[in-house]
């Protein structure tokens, strides 16, 4: 058992903590951020994600698992300090790491014995040696440490599934004894046989960047292929399906839709885009997942306009699905975000419906009328589109959106929708890549 600190307590630190108290570890998850402490000592968890809350209650009631302000004092008391801060975006496209290296000179004025520091944060390659010198910078010489990146693989909406049944650990440990100290953290897993991948640092951090731009690029690439599938009379579905059964290729991350979006994908791509220019070495791969990125999030734009026979203004749009993908409350980098803006700018009016994240858009927009079900936001509308693959739009009903529609017009950009459906019912559909009905 070893003791452990966490720093951040956003959803990587959340998530990771809770998870590493559940292997048996005390864990100490901390936070400057004192009314977030406040209210996880009270038993609120500020995310929406399956299977946390109660991950947290039972290791909070095992004692296991415990939240502080105190940084120093946590640092001071643990074996592993685990940095989970976030790295947002520049202006550049850069990953903003002024948190984690101010965090790393807490660490070294809190240095009282060797420790194993770990990154998860998603970092820039060779920002673990900025870490290391920031740590030396502000600690006594005589102090040691170890340096460990330890990337996460974390899915919103199955992290803690994620975190507790990995694909694989990466561990970039340069010493042998910080490597230990990290396979006694991952005990549990190291018994079920978890693939546990050992590099040096650099290789760590560039292990996660090169598969999340890895994905980012796959779902480009089939949206890519659905954009042409429209146009030749092919059905991506189909396409997807056979290709997915190639066992080289997989069917996941082959389902074509409006453009990823989220807190992981937009930001990395950029920002190993970013970095491989700055080296010399252009990744012209991952700068067409991008271009493709954003111009299918227009695209999408462009095909609800032409349903409504070339102009938004004065229409009332049903817009159903906030969140860029289902099981989170997470709206950043949405696709509804582009849809909305474009829809807004063109002088239409927006009924929106999500089943958890209705409030979370508010902070996007305040002019939007919010809806507290799928039938409510297209009642009178002129033209509804489905943003997110949330279960509960499968099944709805199709012949009595209809009867409350102004026009029966429907936009799947997630392809959830059944055509014969939508076709016998009498209604104008387009999708993505798939047969459509333009007319009425
Ligand atoms: C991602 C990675 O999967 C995870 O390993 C990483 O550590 C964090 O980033 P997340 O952002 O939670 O996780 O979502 P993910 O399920 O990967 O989906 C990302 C985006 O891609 C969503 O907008 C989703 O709708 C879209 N997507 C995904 C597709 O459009 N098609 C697909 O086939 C899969």
């Amino acid at each position: 058992m070893k003791n452990i600190t966490v720093i951040g307590t956003g959803y990587v630190g959340l998530v990771s903590g809770a998870g590493i108290s559940d292997f048996g570890h005390a864990v100490s998850c901390v936070d400057i951020d004192e009314s977030k402490i406040a209210s996880l000592k009270n038993g609120d968890i500020p995310i929406y994600e399956q299977g946390l809350e109660s991950l947290v209650k039972r290791n909070v009631v095992a004692k296991r698992l415990s939240f502080s302000s105190d940084v120093p004092n946590a640092i001071e008391a643990a074996d592993v300090v685990f940095i989970a801060v976030g790295t947002p975006q520049d202006e550049n496209g850069n990953a903003d790491i002024s948190a984690v290296l101010k965090v790393a000179e807490t660490i070294g004025l809190s240095l009282n014995g060797y420790k194993v520091i770990c990154t998860k944060s998603t970092v820039p390659i060779g920002t673990g040696r900025k870490v290391i010198e920031a740590i030396k910078e502000n600690s006594d010489a005589s102090v040691s440490f170890d340096y460990v990146s330890n990337p996460e693989f974390l899915r919103e909406g199955a992290a803690v599934r994620d975190f507790t049944h990995p694909d694989r650990v990466v561990i970039g440990a340069e010493s042998q004894k910080a490597f230990d100290f990290m396979k006694d953290v991952y005990h549990p897993l190291y018994v079920n046989e978890t693939p546990v991948i050992h590099t040096n640092i650099e290789t760590a951090e560039m292990i996660k960047y090169a598969s999340n731009a890895f994905l980012a690029l796959k779902i480009s690439y089939i949206n890519e292929i659905a954009n042409v599938c429209e146009e030749v009379g092919a059905d991506v579905f189909k396409v997807a399906q056979a290709m997915g059964l190639d066992g080289r290729i997989s069917p996941k991350f082959l389902h074509p839709g409006p453009g990823y979006g989220g807190s992981c994908f937009p930001k990395d791509t950029k920002a190993l885009a970013s970095q491989a220019e700055a080296a010399g070495v252009p990744l012209k791969t991952i700068q067409g997942a991008i271009d493709a990125n954003s111009h299918q999030h227009s695209r999408m734009v462009d095909k609800l306009r032409i349903l409504l026979d070339g102009s938004f203004e004065g229409k009332t749009i049903a817009v159903l699905g906030l969140s860029f993908k289902p099981g989170t409350d997470d709206v950043r980098e949405s696709p509804s975000i582009s849809m909305i803006t474009a829809l807004l700018n063109e002088s239409a009016s927006v009924q929106a419906y999500d089943p958890v994240s209705n409030e979370n858009m508010t902070k996007f927009f305040s002019n939007i009328s919010y809806k507290n079900s799928v039938y409510d936001a297209v009642k009178d509308a002129d033209a509804a589109v489905i943003m997110t693959d949330w279960n509960e739009f499968r099944s709805m009903d199709i012949p009595r959106i209809k009867s409350l529609m102004k026009t029966p017009i429907f936009l799947d950009t997630r392809n959830i929708l059944n055509t014969s459906e939508l076709e016998d019912t009498g209604i104008v559909y387009d999708n993505v890549g798939r047969k459509r009905r333009t007319d009425s």
